[in-house]
């Protein structure tokens, strides 16, 4: 294929893309099954391969992400984001009607729309081309988070048809309830903490450094906003509408009213419809359609006069404080967990309620059998708001966090600066144990099929483990009929148990021991990630893996080399050298060493030469002739070890253009050798097969 005919067939496969994804994404009507899309997509990514040179940042195959962000980088929005005032009753919605027909008279329409419940996104397009995402921030000023905006897929990268050269939208980016309930069921087995609401999932999904983790993250984005300095409609509903034929998602429940009444439907029917949506609202923003009387009415210095919001009152309910349960999780963190009396709320029965820590208890000044409020938002678990101090029975104590652990009686710890109380019996406190073996069984750990949680508190009884090494040790004989009857609460009337008996038959025992066995084979990464060490999900176990490919390397790793990594900061890296400085930890490490599990990496397949091995290489600014992610592909396929940050470390920086003048300074003081583009590429191709050719790393 000449180069001419791959840029008309990679512009054709883009055209192609950009419309089933607008089909499937914004007009909920696809044309193509998932697998024909795929195929048009490998071809385009497949074809970018060969000609670099035509790949561009908006290409749909950028949705996967890549590109890592250090810091965001903090910019002035072109027009302020203002926020809305906001109402809590119909009084107030009347008085809005009210200052509104008394200056733009009785001739009025209004837009009800949803008030979505994510994070404020600013979108600027240029000639059809989408250049920057900056968040809310202060109003003035806010976040650049353009690469990881570029992953979420119904936010389009190229528009179509007729839009202006220059124009701003906003919208809400949000987590879809499915996609967030995964995110959390995911976090509990990898031994995270959970969002607490979809909200902040968004906005700490919004914030990761590592794009291409944030494309795996379903986020998803309606567009609400379109300024109106530019004169695609005469008003804000006929806006949106245009915005959509563009490519943008548009939410389809808005509604035209000319009378309050029909705002208060609006509002009912949603206060009542709200939970039917795949995803969380707060409320109902009520706008001036006409926008020569949105100019009229003008803005404050917060917010716009032609618009206001009604939030919804969150649900709530009363009920009594029966008793708390300490909880102790794998890594030894106490959560206390409040039993209520059973209250209906939002639709489901409520029993129990997370205080997450000592401070919460503190806060809430809680005490034994208080009446208490919960109140349900996005959170998948109702949370406890406030005491009914009035209802408070004479002499009742105040809630005391326990000082010992529930389970070992071991006296709790506090970490400087964290909020959780610990037990630090990490060796023999029975719900660590089991916990940690539950964790290293894991489907995404060491998949040891056909054991789960009521087998491994078997084993664990049994006296048969005490730790992840043991089951390395664990016979047909020793299994083989093992029993046990647990109780299991009904979940429709929690005063009914019910009997459950899990019994270890001759099938059970063979593939427990033939999963222990193929698990020898699950690598490094998994491993070391199913080691359960506090602060490693599947993620940063990857990460660290990916810089130090052995667990010697890992082992020896200081402070200052595992910050270097992506996405590791200061309480991942000290929870790392605090694991691996125990030495009970080092005993089970060296067991499962010799039974024949890998701490080792494979080494990379795809490596064509070792000229950069073992170097560490910083890049930085634009480059001309690849992107950023292909330099980075490059380096690794020549052993060399891509760092965000300079360091003495630092073996040397690839610089591109508009390289920050901070890190070019750092570079120069630090007398680390500095390459352009074109130096780097001359360097990594010359002798291509020389494995193993010396480099110079003297300074320039
Ligand atoms: S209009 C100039 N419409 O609610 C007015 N905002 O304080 C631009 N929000 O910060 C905002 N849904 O993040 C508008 N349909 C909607 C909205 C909406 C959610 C958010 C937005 C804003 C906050 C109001």
């Amino acid at each position: 294929m000449t180069s001419e005919e791959a840029k008309k067939h990679i512009d054709f496969l883009c055209d192609e893309i950009n419309r089933h994804n607008y089909n499937y994404y914004v007009l909920d009507r696809p044309e193509i099954s998932d697998y024909q899309f795929d195929i048009l997509l490998q071809e385009l990514i497949d074809l970018e391969k060969q000609f670099p040179e035509f790949l561009d940042v908006n290409s749909p195959s950028q949705r996967v992400g890549g590109a890592v962000t250090k810091s965001f980088e903090n910019v002035d929005h072109k027009f302020p984001m203002l926020s809305l005032s906001n109402s809590y009753n119909e009084v107030e919605i009347l008085e809005f009607d009210e200052r509104v027909r008394k200056l733009v008279g009785d001739d009025v329409e209004y837009i009800c729309e949803l008030k979505f419940d994510g994070v404020a996104i600013s979108l600027s397009y240029e000639y059809g081309q989408l250049k920057r995402a900056v968040t809310r921030g202060d109003g003035n000023k806010g976040d650049d988070v353009t690469s990881n905006v570029r992953t979420i897929k119904s936010i389009p990268l190229t528009l179509q048809g007729d839009f202006p050269d220059f124009f701003e939208i906003r919208g809400e980016i949000y987590y879809p309830h499915a996609s967030f309930n995964k995110l959390n069921e995911d976090r509990l087995e990898e031994g995270l903490q959970l969002f607490a609401n979809p909200r902040n999932a968004a906005s700490g999904t919004l914030k990761m450094q590592d794009s291409a983790e944030v494309a795996k993250r379903k986020l998803d984005c309606y567009l609400y906003y379109l300024s109106y300095d530019n004169d695609v409609a005469d008003n804000h509903y006929d806006s949106l509408l245009k915005a959509k034929k563009w490519g943008f998602r548009i939410s389809s429940y808005m509604a035209k009213c000319h009378h309050i009444q029909e705002i208060f439907e609006f509002i009912n029917d949603w206060n009542m419809g709200r939970r039917s949506l795949p995803f969380d609202i707060d409320g109902i923003v009520i706008k001036v359609n006409n926008f020569k009387q949105q100019r009229e009415l003008g803005f404050t210095a917060k917010s716009p006069r032609w618009a206001i919001a009604y939030k919804f009152k969150a649900e709530e309910a009363r009920t009594k404080l029966l008793s708390i349960d300490f909880q102790v999780g794998r890594t030894g963190v106490v959560t206390p967990v409040a039993n209520l009396e059973p209250v209906l709320l939002a639709g489901t029965v409520v029993k129990r309620a997370t205080l997450h820590n000592a401070d919460v208890i503190q806060q809430l000044g809680l005490h034994e059998h208080d009446t208490v409020v919960v109140e349900k938002g996005g959170e998948i678990i109702p949370k406890i708001t406030s005491v009914v101090e009035e209802l408070r029975l004479g002499g009742s104590k105040q809630v005391q966090f326990c000082e010992n652990c529930p389970e070992c009686a071991t006296l709790l710890v506090r970490n400087e600066g964290e909020a959780a109380w610990v037990c630090p019996n990490t060796a023999s406190c029975p719900p660590q144990i089991k916990g940690k073996i539950e964790h290293f069984i894991g489907r995404k750990a060491m998949n040891i099929e056909s054991l789960g949680e009521g087998k491994v508190e078997i084993l664990f009884d049994n006296k048969l483990v005490s730790n992840v090494a043991d089951l390395y040790d664990l016979n047909y004989n020793d299994l083989f009929g093992l029993e046990k009857v647990f109780a299991i609460e009904d979940p429709e009337n929690p005063t009914i148990t019910k009997e459950r008996k899990i019994s270890f038959q001759k099938k059970t025992a063979e593939n427990i021991l033939q999963s222990l066995e193929n698990s020898k084979n699950v690598p490094f990464s998994r491993v070391l990630f199913a080691l359960g060490i506090r602060f490693v999900g599947e993620t940063v176990a990857k990460k660290l893996v990916e810089a130090f490919p052995s667990l010697e390397k890992l082992k020896a790793a200081d402070k200052d080399s595992l910050l270097e990594v992506s996405e590791i900061g200061e309480r991942i890296a000290d929870s790392v050298i605090d694991f691996f400085s125990n030495n009970d930890n080092l005993s089970i490490i060296q067991r499962l060493k010799d039974f024949g599990i890998q701490f080792e990496q494979e080494t990379n397949k795809n490596r064509i030469s070792n000229k950069l091995e073992g170097k560490s290489m910083v890049i930085s600014g634009v480059f001309t002739n690849y992107s950023r992610d292909q330099i980075k592909v490059i380096i690794e396929q020549h052993g060399g070890k891509n760092v965000s940050s300079i360091s003495a470390k630092t073996d040397f920086v690839v610089a591109g253009e508009n390289m920050g003048p901070a890190k070019l300074e750092k570079a120069i003081k630090l007398n680390i050798k500095i390459l352009s583009e074109e130096e780097f590429i001359q360097l990594v191709q010359s002798d291509q097969n020389q494995m193993g050719k010396e480099i110079d790393f003297s300074p320039n």
